[in-house]
Parts: structure tokens; C-alpha cells; sequence
């Protein structure tokens, strides 16, 4: 049995992780759980968890390794990685409850499988703001939370008037030790038409 870490190097191995080490990319997925815990929930209780751009596995991983009574939707649109993350999911340190979705986020946001479903959905490295705000939010539940990995010492990214449509209410949460994150809590169902289609988003985002 693989552990964590030696998950991760696989997923450097094959280049599906930035050129980072490994422990800043660890301390990086561990921030996403300290933010977690902030939030007000049990984490004991079973959640759903979805992972935007899951590349070679962060936070995806880290977050399921301590969480393992969870389950979770991993989405990735390269066929190699989606692959490396399904086979990285069979691993029992992560619970078994891990399912890969290979395609577009914004075609699964579409699926009425995975539509509200959600307690949690992760981003890190995925899109601009807009894009991953239209991206995530149809996957959550009412109360739901979006926890997107931001750069350090960013100007606001996420403005008011952009995140209504979408349903999404800005959550200030104190910062975790290593990295800097923004939370936004899915305060109402988003507008049918979002998210649209990838071509649309790219060509008309939303800020
Ligand atoms: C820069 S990587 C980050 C991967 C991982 N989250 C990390 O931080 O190491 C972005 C990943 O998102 C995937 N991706 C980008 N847009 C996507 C979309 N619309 N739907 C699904 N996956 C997407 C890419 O294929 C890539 O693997």
C-alpha cells in the first residue's frame, strides 16, 4: 500500500504536479483541511466532497487521506491524468470512496448525478475566479462551501456583483498557516444557465 507521499510521487513522476517539492504542495492540500475546519460542520459526519482540475492529486488526496469516511467526486478533463487518479483512488488509505469523472467540469455540473449533491468543492490551480465560480457552483448544496486556493498577497478576485448570479456569498476565514484560500458559501441555487459551456465561458467571463 502507497502512501501519500509516495502517491504524490508518482503523480511528479509522470509531471502532474508543479515544480514545487512535494512538501509545499503536502502543506498546500493541508491548508484546504485546516480552512475545512474552520468552517462550522462536523467533520466525523459523512460528506460529499468534489475536486475541480484534479491534476496529479492535490488537495484531492490529502483531504481524503484524513477524511477517509467521505466520498468524493474527482473531475479531470486529460485522459492520462483521470487515469492516474483512478488508479491512485483504489489505495485504501483514501477510503475507497473516491470516484473519477474524466471530462469537462462544466459537462458533470450538468449530470443530475453529481447536481446539488455536494457539501464541499475544491479548486486549486483550476481556472480564473470567474470560471471556477461558475464551475463549482452547481455541484453544491444549499449551505454548501467553495474553497479555492488563491495566489499570495492577491488583490480581491471574487466581486459581489459577479457571485450573486451564481448564488455564492464571500466567507472571510481566518488564513491557515501556509497558503492563502477564499471560501465562498453557495447561499442560493445559481441561475439555470450557469455554468455554461466551456467555449462561452472562455469567450465571455462573467468578471
Ligand atoms: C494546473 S492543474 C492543477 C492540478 C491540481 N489541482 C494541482 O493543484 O496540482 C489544472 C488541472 O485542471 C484540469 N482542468 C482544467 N480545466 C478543466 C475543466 N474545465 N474541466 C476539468 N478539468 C479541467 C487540467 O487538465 C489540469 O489537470
Amino acid at each position: 500500500m502507497k502512501t501519500l507521499f509516495e502517491t504524490l510521487e508518482n503523480a511528479r513522476k509522470y509531471k502532474f504536479l508543479g515544480p514545487a517539492p512535494l512538501e509545499e504542495h503536502l502543506k498546500n492540500g493541508m491548508g484546504f483541511i485546516e480552512v475545512l475546519n474552520r468552517l462550522s460542520f462536523d467533520s466525523q459526519a459523512s460528506h460529499r466532497l468534489i475536486d475541480l482540475g484534479s491534476g496529479g492529486g492535490i488537495p484531492a488526496f490529502v483531504i481524503a487521506e484524513k477524511f477517509p469516511h467521505w466520498s468524493y467526486l474527482l473531475v479531470e478533463r486529460k485522459k492520462k491524468r483521470a487515469e492516474f487518479l483512478s488508479w491512485a483512488a483504489e489505495n485504501p488509505i483514501f477510503g475507497g470512496n473516491i470516484e473519477v469523472f474524466f471530462g469537462e467540469a462544466e459537462k458533470a455540473a450538468r449530470d443530475e448525478k453529481f447536481e446539488g449533491k455536494a457539501d464541499f468543492v475544491t479548486a486549486r490551480s483550476f481556472a480564473p475566479p470567474p470560471k471556477t465560480a461558475e464551475c463549482g457552483c452547481r455541484f453544491l448544496k444549499k449551505g454548501g462551501f467553495m474553497i479555492i486556493s488563491e495566489p499570495p498577497k492577491t488583490m480581491d478576485r471574487w466581486p459581489k456583483t459577479g457571485l450573486v448570479p451564481l448564488g455564492f456569498e464571500k466567507i472571510e476565514t481566518k488564513q491557515p498557516d501556509f497558503g492563502t484560500f477564499q471560501a465562498l458559501e453557495l447561499r442560493n441555487f445559481p441561475d439555470q444557465r450557469y455554468p455554461r459551456r466551456p467555449g462561452a465561458i472562455n469567450k465571455k467571463p462573467l468578471w
